[in-house]
């Protein structure tokens, strides 16, 4: 009996201990500080994540979907997780949005402010969210894709489906990620919608979203390697304010970008309610990224007036999306970057400029002649998550840059090699290989007339660069063997060469 008794009393002492260190296993694991945990990017607490879906503002929250695989870390059940922000940097987590339903995934789509209640789907005289959406299945005919939608009274906590889905149905296994907004000027809802296989982006327009009429096809056109996905149209004003701007479509095609598998191309021109047309300006047709971790990136919905567009994409590549080494959560976001359009005597172009200064922390100057391999002491030892502003005093018909080392053996370089116009940034020797397509050298273009300057953010997983006026961003992942860098600047032909610019610590996102 005694023994039994302090049995007992033993296994209790036992439970009781295993049921702590499993809630510190799990605040552990929920605490955001795994290896490569990125600290200023979104990354769901555990999981898969690929595209960024239904972003939007409303009633003073940003709100950020994502496609999601409530039961593991790999592809698949693909459902709409849920983050809202007060600032577009720190997320909370909500539960699942949207549910896969019935065999139903649900994948990329957006999500508007159906401010008069043009669906009839909100409260009465009350504005709603809406949710349009790609369901994808199978039938007996075969696999399916349509547009369907859902709505939500309660600020996107939860979802009801409209009873009469699909609201589009063409009766294909390839026609996803509608992308919609309201055309103040012609007064209805546009639908820019991916026909993967064709190459070609069609559009449509409603005026309750409920009912949708074909508007016009767009390609094929540009870069038509792989499919076309997640399409985007937008109105971006230009960067000095002076005229109307363009209109701006950006398509992600996978594979086959050629900075290879999945990448992002953009088209600027015009549209006129029912078609987009692509200028004839040099410059109309981009890369909206040059890296090979920017994908299916897409703009928030009903931003506050006067707000330049901004831009959102997934942080990977489905050539090695899978195999990243991470754990309990797989995928991660890019910062959001807001849009303007440069207009040069080089032609036109798509600006970004990263949405991070109210990260920023202390700071230290960097102004100073860098000869060939020359290290900068004061800024040794920096510990990620960490931004540059720099601006270079190139010579040309030579390559200079830096070098963020994690250790004497593994670096990560991002150069402007004026000798082959190239602006780069090369992953090769920056840690784990994770594939043969993982360690790459990615490049851009450079323009002889913009400037030399960079920003670059270091996360603990990833390096986003923004080159020559935020015309060129080029984000790539890494996964360096330890967190603390050292930054050499260097000059290919042992020049001197002046840096001027300023390194920030960033504040982490999470509050841990
Ligand atoms: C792009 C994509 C979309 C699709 C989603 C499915 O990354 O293939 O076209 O809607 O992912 O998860």
């Amino acid at each position: 009996m005694t023994r039994s008794l302090s049995g007992n009393l033993v296994r209790s002492v036992l439970v009781i201990a295993l049921a702590f260190f499993a809630r510190n296993g799990r605040t552990q694991t929920s605490g955001y500080d795994q290896p490569y945990r990125p600290q200023v990017h979104f990354s769901p607490s555990e999981h898969w994540t690929n595209d960024p879906n239904g972003l939007v503002f409303f009633r003073g929250e940003y709100h950020l979907f994502f496609q999601y695989n409530p039961f593991g870390d790999e592809w698949g059940h693909m459902s709409w997780g849920h983050a809202i922000s007060k600032d577009m940097l720190h997320w909370k987590e909500l539960p699942v949005a949207i549910p896969e339903k019935d065999g139903v995934m649900i994948f990329t789509g957006s999500i508007v402010i159906d401010l008069h209640n043009t669906s009839g789907l909100c409260a009465p005289k009350s504005e709603c969210m809406v949710a349009i959406y790609t369901g994808s299945g199978d039938t007996p005919q075969g696999p399916r894709q349509t547009q369907n939608i859902a709505y939500s009274h309660d600020n996107g906590r939860t979802w009801i489906a409209y009873d009469r889905n699909p609201v589009l149905d063409l009766h294909l296994a390839d026609f996803r990620d509608p992308s919609v907004f309201w055309d103040d000027k012609q007064q209805q809802w546009v639908m820019a919608v991916s026909l993967p296989k064709e190459h070609i982006v069609r559009f449509y327009s409603s005026p309750n979203l409920k009912e949708w009429t074909q508007l016009s096809d767009f390609g094929p056109a540009g870069d038509v390697a792989g499919d076309w996905e997640c399409p985007d149209l937008l109105h971006v004003p230009d960067s000095n304010g002076k005229d109307g701007g363009v209109w701006a479509l950006k398509v992600g095609l996978n594979p086959g970008a050629p900075q290879g598998g999945s990448g992002e191309q953009y088209f600027l021109g015009s549209f006129d309610g029912k078609r987009f047309a692509q200028s004839n300006e040099p410059g109309s047709h981009g890369w909206t990224n040059y890296g090979k971790d920017d994908y299916c990136a897409i703009s928030f919905n009903h931003l506050p007036k006067n707000q330049n567009p901004v831009l959102l994409g997934w942080m990977s590549n489905w050539q090695y999306a899978a195999k990243l080494p991470t754990s309990p959560w797989r995928g991660q976001m890019s910062l959001p970057r807001r849009l303007s359009l440069v207009r040069d005597e080089t032609g036109l172009a798509l600006k970004q400029e990263p949405i991070v200064t109210a990260l920023r922390s202390t700071s230290i100057p960097i102004s100073a002649a860098f000869g060939s391999n020359k290290e900068i002491d004061n800024i040794h030892k920096q510990i990620t998550p960490y931004e540059l502003e720099l601006e270079f005093g190139v010579n040309s018909g030579s390559v200079s840059g830096l070098r963020i080392y994690s250790d004497d053996q593994h670096w990560t370089e991002v150069g402007f090699d004026t000798q082959h116009a190239e602006f780069y940034v090369d992953r090769s020797n920056s840690g784990l290989a994770v594939m043969a397509d993982f360690p790459t050298r990615t490049t851009a273009p450079l323009v002889a007339g913009r400037p030399y300057d960079l920003r670059l953010i270091v996360d603990r997983s990833s390096v986003e660069a923004y080159a020559q006026n935020g015309t060129i961003a080029m984000t790539n992942l890494i996964y360096p063997p330890s967190q603390t860098n050292k930054i050499k600047f260097f000059q290919s032909d042992g020049k001197s060469v002046m840096v001027k610019g300023r390194l920030w610590k960033l504040h982490s996102i999470w509050n841990r």
